[in-house]
C-alpha cells in the first residue's frame, strides 16, 4: 500500500534544498581566526595595530591616473588607483572651486560611468570569503562633469542592494559604511545607474575586523548609521592611526550633559576586540546634573528599519571606596542592558542582544538605586541592518562565463555578477525563481566582433536555452557541446565563418531549424566537404541507416516525455485515464494497488461509521486497512458535481508529490458516483481545532514555531521542488493537519494549480478566484492574478493565527482582520499585547519578534513585496533556533519547569530573562 514510485518523485527534487543548504556553508566562522585574535588581544605587548597587521586593506583613489599611487598625509595609508580593479569608466577631476586646501586628496577626482547600465569594482580582500570585512565608499560629486547636476544613483554589494546615493549639494561628501561577511572570494562593489544621472565614486576603502566585533546574523549586513565620539575635546573626526581599523568618529554631544576626560590611556594593557581608540575612549559626557539621567534620542524617521546599536564605556575618574557608579539602559522604554558599572580606564562595549526599532530611538541611562555617581557615556555607533536575501549566480555558470569573458576580450562590458543585480551582463538572460541561485538561460553575443573559435566553456552553461553567436568572425568548427546542452532550443551561429563538415547528430536540429548555420561559407551541412576526397564505402549507408533509427528513436522518447508533460497539466483527465497513463509509463509499478474498489473502501471504513472531518466537497471518515494501518477516506458527496475535478486534481497531485510535510496519498476510488481518495491518517487532526478547541492542552510556543516550519517546509516544496510548480491556493489552518508526534502536513490539494511557466516570476490571469475568505491573497481576489506568492500571504495569516490564538476573521461585526488587529499592537511595540495569552509569557521575546515580522513580511498587498517561501522557511528556522536556545539557557537555570503544558507553572517572563532584552 502506498507504494512511493520512483519515476514520480522524480518529478520534484531536492537539490533546491542541498544548494540552500550549501549557502548556509559559506557563513563559516573560523575557529583559527578566533585563536589568533584571543592570542594577539592577551599579548601585552600588543599596542596600536596597524591596518596591515589585520589581515590587509584596500585603499583606492578612483579616478586617479593609472598605475599612480600615493600616501595620504594625515592617516599615513597608501591609496593606489583603480586600474585592476575595475575595467570600465572614465576619469574625471572635481570642479576648480571644490578643490579647496583642506580637501582630502582622494576626493580631488572621480570615476565616472556613462556608459553601461552597471559597473563593479571586484575587490579580491586578502583573508577570503567568510570573514568580516568593513567596506567605505566615498563620493563627492564637485560638479566634476560640469553640468551642474546633481546625480541620483544604486550602491550595490554584490548581488544585493546596499544604499542610493543623494547628493545635498555639490560639495556633499556622502560616506557609506558597511559591516559585511563575504560570500565569495571576490567582492563586488557595484554602481548603477536608476536613469537620474551618471554614477561615480570617489574613493573606496575595504578593511578586516576581527571576527568577534560586529558580529551580524546570517544574510544581513550592518550599514553604518552614527557613530559618535562624545564628549570629544577637540570637534576633530578620529580615524587612522588613531583607530586601528579606521572607522571614522565623528564629535558629538549629548544635550543637557557635561563633557570629561582624562589624559590617561584607554585599554593600555587589554584591548577588547572592538579595538577601540583611547581618544575617543577617554572623552566622555555625564549629565549636567549629577542627579539626572543621560538622556537623548534618535531620529530614523522609519518604524520598518531594524538598528543594532554598540554603546562604548570606560570609567575615566579613579572611583573612592565609598563611590559606585552604576546604572541601567533603557531603549524606547525597555530595559536594555541592566546594572553596568564601567571599569576604569579599560572599554566596555554593550550591544544587547538584539535589535530595536522605532520611528525614534529614545536612549536612557539611569543610575542605579546603589549608585553614587551618574552614568557616563563614551562613545556610540549604531547601526542598521539590512537583508542581504540575493545568492550570487550559480558558480559552475560564474567559472564558465568567466572564461568566455576572458576568451572573447568582454571584460570592459561585464563587470559583477553575471546576472544580478538586474539587468544581467549585456546579452544574458537568467533564470529565477527566487529560490536556486540564478542560472544563465540566454547567451547572446551576436554582431559583437567576435573572432577565434567557440570556446568550450558555452558548454558548461547547463542551463542554457538560447545561444546567439550570430554576425562574428567565428572560426573553427561546429562544437559538439551543442548536442549535450539538455535544455537548449536555439542556437544561432549564422554569419560567422566556420568551417569543416557538420557531423549528421546535428541534421536533425538543423532541419527542424533549432540550430540556425546560415552564412558559413565554408561549412558543409550537407553531404562531406567538397575539398574532401569522396571516401565512398559500404560502411556510409550503414552508418546512415544506424544514426536514422537512432534519430527515430531519439524523436518517440522525446514525443513520449513530452506526452508525460502534457499530462501533467489536464487537471481534468478522469482519474482511471490517470491510472492507465501511470500504468503504460511504469509497468512494474503495482499501480492496482492504489486504487479501491467501493466495496474495499464500504470494509475498510465499517460503513462510514466514523467520521473524522467536513471538507469543502464530501466527508472524511476513518478507515482501517487489512494489515492495521489507519487511514483517512474522503469521500466526494455524491450531489457535488463541480467537486469531482478538484476530486480528480487532487488524486493527480498527490501521485506525484512526495514530501514528510505534504499528506501522503495511499489510494483512490472512483466507482460511478463513488469517488474517494484514501490518504494518511493524521492521528492530532487538523491545526485549526488546537488553536482554537478549549478543551486541548495550549500549544507551546516552539510547538506552534515547529508546526510553522514545518507547513513552510511543505509549502516550500510544492512551490520549488517541483517541476512545474504547484500552488497551493487553500493554504489555511484547517489544512494543516496534524499528526500522533505533532509533525505538521499540508493537506487538500483541491484547489491546488501547477503552472510550466518559462519565467516563473510571471503571473497567471485565472477567470475564477478561489480560495477562503480571510485567508485569500487581495491581489489574487482583486486582479485574478495568482502566483506563489498567493501562497505566501495565506501562510502569512496562518501565522499570525499561530502566534496569537486568534482566528483569521472573527465573525461578528465590527471585528477587524487578523493582519489588521496585529498591526496596531506593532505600533505601539507590544509584542506581549500579540502573542496568545493562553501561553503566560512563556517564549523567548526575540523569537516572537521574529515570527511577527516574518508574518507580517508575509501579508502585503503587494504580492511582489512578499518574501517567497524559502526566505520565510530561513526566519522560521531561526526563530525555532532563538527558542531552543533560549529554553537550554534557562533549562541550565534550573528554572524550567518539569511540565511546560499547565497553566499553573509560573510566567517566565521578564525577570528571568537576565540577558540583555532586546527591546
Ligand atoms: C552641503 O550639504 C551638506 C550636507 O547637508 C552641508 O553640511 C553643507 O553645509 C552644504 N554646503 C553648502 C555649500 O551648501
Ligand atoms: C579636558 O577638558 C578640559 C576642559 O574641560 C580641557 O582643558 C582639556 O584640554 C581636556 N583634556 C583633554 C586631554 O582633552
Ligand atoms: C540577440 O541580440 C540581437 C540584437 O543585439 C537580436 O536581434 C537577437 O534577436 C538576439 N537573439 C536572441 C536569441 O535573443
Ligand atoms: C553585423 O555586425 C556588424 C558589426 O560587427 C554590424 O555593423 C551589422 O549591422 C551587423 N549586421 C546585422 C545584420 O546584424
Amino acid at each position: 500500500m502506498g507504494a512511493v514510485s520512483g519515476s514520480e518523485s522524480s518529478w520534484c527534487s531536492t537539490i533546491g534544498l542541498l544548494a540552500f543548504a550549501l549557502g548556509f556553508a559559506l557563513w563559516p566562522f573560523t575557529v583559527t581566526a578566533v585563536l589568533v585574535s584571543e592570542k594577539e588581544l592577551s599579548n601585552p605587548e600588543h599596542g596600536r595595530r596597524n591596518l596591515h597587521d589585520i589581515g590587509g586593506s584596500i585603499n583606492i583613489d578612483c579616478g586617479i591616473q593609472k598605475d599612480s599611487s600615493y600616501t595620504d598625509e594625515k592617516t599615513e595609508l597608501q591609496y593606489a588607483s583603480d586600474d585592476g580593479f575595475i575595467g570600465s569608466g572614465e576619469n574625471k577631476d572635481i570642479s576648480s572651486e571644490f578643490k579647496t586646501e583642506t580637501l582630502q586628496t582622494s576626493l580631488l577626482n572621480v570615476r565616472s560611468f556613462p556608459q553601461g547600465n552597471r559597473s563593479c569594482y571586484t575587490l579580491k580582500p586578502p583573508r577570503g570569503k567568510g570573514t568580516n570585512y568593513f567596506i567605505r565608499a566615498t563620493f563627492m560629486y564637485g560638479n566634476y562633469d560640469e553640468q551642474n547636476q546633481l546625480p541620483e544613483f544604486g550602491l550595490y554589494l554584490g548581488v544585493n542592494e546596499w544604499d542610493t546615493i543623494k547628493f545635498e549639494n555639490a560639495s556633499h561628501v556622502v560616506i557609506k559604511e558597511i559591516i559585511y561577511a563575504a560570500v565569495t572570494d571576490d567582492v563586488y562593489v557595484c554602481l548603477s545607474n536608476t536613469g537620474s544621472g551618471t554614477p561615480f565614486i570617489s574613493t573606496l576603502e575595504l578593511r578586516h575586523f576581527d571576527e568577534k566585533s560586529y558580529n551580524q546574523t546570517e544574510f544581513t549586513a550592518l550599514l553604518l548609521y552614527r557613530r559618535y565620539d562624545i564628549g570629544s575635546t577637540t570637534g576633530q573626526i578620529v580615524r587612522y592611526k588613531k583607530d586601528a581599523y579606521d572607522r571614522m568618529w565623528f564629535p558629538y554631544n549629548l544635550p543637557q550633559s557635561r563633557p570629561i576626560n582624562t589624559s590617561s590611556e584607554i585599554d593600555t594593557l587589554n584591548r577588547t576586540e572592538y579595538q577601540l581608540p583611547s581618544t575617543v575612549m577617554n572623552t566622555a559626557v555625564v549629565p549636567e546634573n549629577a542627579s539626572d539621567t543621560l538622556h537623548f534620542e534618535l531620529d530614523t524617521g522609519d518604524p520598518t528599519l531594524t538598528f543594532y546599536p554598540f554603546l562604548h564605556f570606560a570609567e575615566l575618574v579613579k572611583l573612592q571606596s565609598n563611590e559606585r557608579r552604576e546604572f541601567n539602559i533603557d531603549i524606547n522604554g525597555n530595559l536594555w542592558f541592566q546594572a553596568l558599572a564601567p571599569k576604569y580606564l579599560s572599554s566596555t562595549t554593550i550591544n544587547g542582544s538584539g535589535p530595536v526599532r522605532g520611528t525614534n530611538l529614545s536612549f536612557k541611562l539611569s543610575k542605579t538605586q546603589s549608585s553614587t555617581l551618574p552614568p557616563i557615556l563614551n562613545a556610540m555607533e549604531v547601526y542598521r541592518a539590512k537583508d542581504f536575501l540575493n545568492m550570487p549566480t550559480h558558480q559552475d555558470d560564474v567559472v564558465a562565463i568567466m572564461e568566455i569573458r576572458g576568451w572573447y576580450e568582454l571584460s570592459k562590458f561585464w563587470e559583477g555578477d553575471p546576472c544580478l543585480p538586474l539587468p544581467a551582463w549585456d546579452g544574458l538572460q537568467c533564470s529565477d525563481n527566487g529560490y536556486n541561485p540564478h542560472k544563465i538561460t540566454t547567451l547572446n553575443l551576436s554582431s559583437r566582433g567576435l573572432t577565434g573559435t567557440i570556446h568550450t566553456s558555452i558548454g558548461r552553461l547547463k542551463s542554457l536555452q538560447y545561444l546567439d553567436l550570430s554576425n562574428n568572425s567565428l572560426t573553427g568548427t561546429l562544437p559538439e557541446f551543442l548536442l549535450q546542452l539538455p535544455d537548449l532550443r536555439a542556437a544561432n551561429l549564422s554569419g560567422n565563418k566556420l568551417s569543416g563538415s557538420v557531423p549528421s547528430d546535428f541534421s536533425a536540429i538543423i532541419g527542424d531549424g533549432s540550430l540556425s548555420v546560415d552564412g558559413n561559407p565554408d561549412l558543409c551541412v550537407t553531404g562531406p566537404c567538397k575539398k574532401e576526397k569522396k571516401k565512398k564505402n559500404l560502411a556510409v549507408p550503414i552508418i546512415a541507416a544506424i544514426v536514422s533509427s537512432v534519430v527515430v528513436l531519439i524523436v518517440l522518447a522525446i514525443l513520449w516525455s513530452y506526452r508525460r508533460k502534457q499530462r501533467m497539466h489536464r487537471p481534468k483527465q478522469s482519474a482511471k485515464q490517470v491510472a492507465r497513463t501511470h500504468r503504460q509509463g511504469s509497468g512494474s509499478l503495482k499501480l492496482d494497488n492504489r486504487h479501491f474498489t467501493y466495496d474495499e473502501v464500504l470494509r475498510i471504513t465499517n460503513n462510514f461509521q466514523t467520521i473524522i472531518g467536513k471538507g469543502g466537497f464530501g466527508t472524511v471518515y476513518h478507515g482501517l486497512l487489512s494489515d492495521g494501518t489507519q487511514v483517512a477516506v474522503k469521500m466526494l458527496s455524491p450531489s457535488s458535481t463541480q467537486g469531482s475535478n478538484e476530486f480528480l486534481t487532487e488524486v493527480e497531485l498527490l501521485m506525484r508529490v512526495h514530501h514528510r510535510n505534504l499528506v501522503s496519498f495511499t489510494a483512490y476510488c472512483n466507482e460511478g458516483t463513488n469517488i474517494g481518495i484514501i490518504y494518511e491518517y493524521m492521528a492530532s487532526g487538523n491545526l485549526a481545532e488546537h488553536l482554537s478547541d478549549k478543551r486541548k492542552d495550549t500549544l507551546t510556543w516552539k510547538e506552534r514555531i515547529q508546526i510553522a516550519v514545518d507547513a513552510a517546509q511543505g509549502l516550500e516544496y510544492l512551490h520549488h521542488g517541483c517541476k512545474p510548480p504547484i500552488i497551493h491556493r487553500d493554504v489555511k489552518t484547517t489544512n494543516i493537519l496534524l499528526n500522533e508526534k505533532m509533525q505538521a502536513k499540508i493537506a487538500d490539494f483541491g484547489l491546488s494549480k501547477c503552472f510550466q511557466v518559462e519565467n516563473q516570476s510571471q503571473s497567471h490571469l485565472l477567470t475564477t478566484v478561489v480560495g477562503t475568505l480571510g485567508y485569500l491573497d487581495p491581489e489574487y481576489y482583486n486582479c485574478n492574478r495568482l502566483t506563489e506568492r498567493s501562497d505566501v500571504f495565506s501562510f502569512g495569516v496562518v501565522l499570525l493565527e499561530l502566534i496569537t490564538g486568534r482566528p483569521a476573521v472573527i465573525k461578528s461585526e465590527g471585528n477587524p482582520h487578523i493582519i489588521q488587529w496585529v498591526s496596531t499592537f506593532l505600533g505601539r511595540g507590544d509584542i506581549r499585547g500579540i502573542v496568545d495569552p493562553r501561553l503566560q509569557g512563556n517564549f523567548n521575546i526575540n523569537s516572537a519578534w521574529k515570527a511577527v515580522e516574518t508574518a507580517m513580511a508575509c501579508v502585503p498587498l503587494n504580492s511582489n513585496q512578499r518574501p517567497t517561501m524559502s526566505h520565510v522557511l530561513v526566519e522560521l528556522k531561526e526563530c525555532l533556533e532563538i527558542e531552543l536556545a533560549y529554553e537550554q539557557r534557562l533549562e541550565m537555570q534550573g528554572v524550567l519547569m518539569e511540565s511546560r503544558n499547565t497553566f499553573e507553572m509560573s510566567p517566565l517572563g521578564s525577570e528571568i530573562e537576565t540577558m540583555p532584552l532586546a527591546r
